[in-house]
C-alpha cells in the first residue's frame, strides 16, 4: 500500500527516541509557551501524504486532523505540490499592494466565483486571524459601529482584534486589559433535546445585544459566528438558528461575518458551510484548506460592503508584506480545481456521516462518552464525567495520547479539553476509517 493510504505502522511506541531528542532540542530554543512537551507527547513529523504522517522514528500514523483541517485533500496532494514547485521556479514573492503578482488576480476571480456574490471583492492575507481582523475592520467601516456580537465557545484567532471576539478565557485572561471591550458574547445553542429552549434564550440575547449595544455601550456593527463551532468541539446549532441570527442582524443594520476558516472549502459537505446551516453572511472569512498547506486566508464580501474601504491612493490602509503570496496562490488554485467538483463535497459528506454514525454506534453506552456530533468532516466526540456533574477537563488529551499509541492522530478540543475533535481529509480510505474507528473506541475505553 502506498504511503498516504497505509494503516498505522508503529516501529516503536511513540514518541520514540528521535522525537524525544528533537523535543529536547526544541525546549532549548523555542518559547516554552508554544509546544506542549511531555513524556508522551508530541511526535515530530518528517513526511506526510494523503491521510498518513511519518514521524522522526519512522512510525506511520493515520491522521484524523489533516493538520488542523488544512489538508482537506490529503497531505502533499501531488497536483498542489506540482503547482507550488512550478510557481517557485517562476516567482516566489511579489510586491503585495504595490506591484502585484499576476497569479493573485486569478485567485481573486476564483474566490469571487465561489462566494455568494457575483460582484464580490476580497482582501487576501496569510492567517485566519488576519482574515478576521479584516472582516472586523470592514464591518466597522461599513456600519460606523465598532461593537461586535460573538458567541460563547467561538474561536476566531489570537491576534488582538480577533482575540477580542474569541470566547475562551485561557487565551483572553493574560491580555484582558488590552482587549477591545465592545464585544457581547451570546450563548451558542446546541442541537439536541434541549435545543429549542437554548435557541430561544440565545436569540433573546442576540436581540437584546443588537438593540442595546455591547457591554461598553458601543453599538453593534458585526455579528461574527462559525457556521459550526470548531475549537469548541464541533458544535452544531439547532436548525433555524443561523437564519434567525442573520435576519435579526439585517434588521438591526449589523453585518454577519461567517468565520468559515475551518468549515469552508468543502469540509462540511458544501463549499461554504453557511449554505448548509442557513447563515446569510455579508462577509466570509476563509483560510486553512484554502492554501492546501501554504498560509493563505481571505475576507470576501459583496462589493457594496467591501467598498467601505477607501480607494488606495498609494497607501493601503490595510495590507501586509506577504499578501497574495504567489506560492500560496498557486497552491490554492490547484486545490480549488479539486474542491469545486462535487466528488470532494460528496466524499466529505458521506465519509463524515459514516464516521459519525459508526462512532456513535460503537461508543453508545460506553461510560464517559456523551454525544458524537458534527457536520461533514468536522466531528467531535464529547466526553462526560460519570455523573455528568462537571466537564471532564483534559479528558480528550488523554484520549489523544492513547490514540497516538494506536497510530491515530486526533486533537483535543472543547472549552476544557473535553471533546475529541476529528477533521480528517477526504483522502482517508475506507480501510483507514475502519481502523481509526476501532482505535478510537479502544483509546476512549483505555484507563485514564
Ligand atoms: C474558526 C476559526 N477562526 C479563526 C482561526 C484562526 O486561524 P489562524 O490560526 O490561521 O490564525 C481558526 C483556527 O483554528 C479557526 O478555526
Amino acid at each position: 500500500m502506498t504511503f498516504g493510504s497505509r494503516l498505522p505502522d508503529l516501529r516503536i511506541p511513540p514518541p520514540g527516541p528521535a522525537s524525544r531528542a528533537l523535543a529536547d532540542r526544541l525546549r532549548a530554543v523555542e518559547s516554552r509557551n508554544v509546544t506542549h512537551l511531555a513524556d508522551d507527547w508530541p511526535i515530530f513529523w518528517e513526511s506526510a501524504a494523503g491521510a498518513n504522517v511519518r514521524d522522526a522514528d519512522g512510525n506511520v500514523y493515520v491522521d484524523l486532523c489533516a493538520g488542523f483541517g488544512v489538508a482537506l485533500l490529503g497531505h502533499s496532494h501531488p497536483a498542489v505540490s506540482a503547482a507550488i514547485a512550478d510557481q517557485a521556479l517562476r516567482l516566489t514573492h511579489g510586491m503585495g499592494d504595490v506591484h502585484p503578482p499576476s497569479i493573485r488576480v486569478e485567485l481573486l476571480e476564483r474566490l469571487r466565483d465561489l462566494s455568494p456574490w457575483p460582484d464580490a471583492r476580497a482582501v487576501l492575507a496569510s492567517t485566519g486571524s488576519e482574515a478576521v481582523e479584516i472582516a472586523l475592520k470592514t464591518a466597522q467601516l461599513a456600519t460606523g459601529h465598532p461593537g461586535v456580537l460573538a458567541f460563547e465557545g467561538g474561536y476566531h484567532g489570537l491576534t488582538m482584534g480577533s482575540l477580542a471576539t474569541t470566547a475562551r478565557s485561557t487565551f483572553r485572561r493574560p491580555f484582558v486589559r488590552r482587549l477591545y471591550r465592545g464585544v457581547a458574547f451570546a450563548p451558542y445553542p446546541l442541537a439536541g433535546p434541549r435545543g429549542a429552549t437554548s435557541m430561544t434564550l440565545a436569540l433573546e440575547f442576540v436581540r437584546r445585544a443588537l438593540r442595546d449595544g455591547a457591554p461598553n455601550g458601543d453599538p453593534i456593527g458585526a455579528v461574527i459566528v462559525e457556521p459550526v463551532q470548531g475549537r469548541a468541539g464541533a458544535r452544531v446549532a439547532p436548525a433555524g438558528f443561523m437564519a434567525e441570527v442573520s435576519a435579526l442582524a439585517a434588521e438591526a443594520g449589523a453585518l454577519v461575518i461567517a468565520d468559515e476558516i475551518l468549515t469552508g472549502m468543502g469540509r462540511c459537505g458544501a463549499m461554504l458551510a453557511s449554505t448548509r446551516v442557513g447563515l446569510k453572511p455579508d462577509l466570509v472569512c476563509v483560510g486553512k484548506a484554502l492554501g492546501a498547506g501554504l498560509p493563505l486566508s481571505a475576507c470576501v464580501g459583496r462589493r457594496a460592503v467591501m467598498d467601505a474601504w477607501p480607494e488606495s491612493d498609494g497607501e493601503a490602509v490595510h495590507t501586509s508584506t506577504f499578501l497574495g503570496h504567489p506560492l500560496a496562490c498557486a497552491a490554492a488554485l490547484a486545490a480549488l480545481d479539486r474542491y469545486g467538483p462535487e466528488s470532494v463535497l460528496t466524499r466529505a459528506e458521506a465519509l463524515g456521516e459514516s464516521l459519525r454514525t459508526r462512532l456513535a454506534t460503537r461508543l453508545s453506552g460506553v461510560p464517559g462518552v456523551g454525544e458524537v456530533r458534527g457536520l461533514g468532516l468536522l466531528l467531535g466526540i464529547e466526553l462526560v464525567s460519570g455523573d455528568r456533574s462537571a466537564l471532564p477537563a483534559g479528558a480528550a488529551a488523554r484520549v489523544a495520547v492513547a490514540a497516538l499509541r494506536e497510530g491515530v492522530i486526533v486533537l483535543p478540543a472543547g472549552d476544557v479539553g473535553q471533546v475529541v475533535e476529528l477533521t480528517p481529509s477526504v483522502a482517508l480510505t475506507d480501510e483507514q476509517a475502519d481502523y481509526a474507528v476501532e482505535a478510537l473506541v479502544k483509546a476512549i475505553a483505555a484507563p485514564a
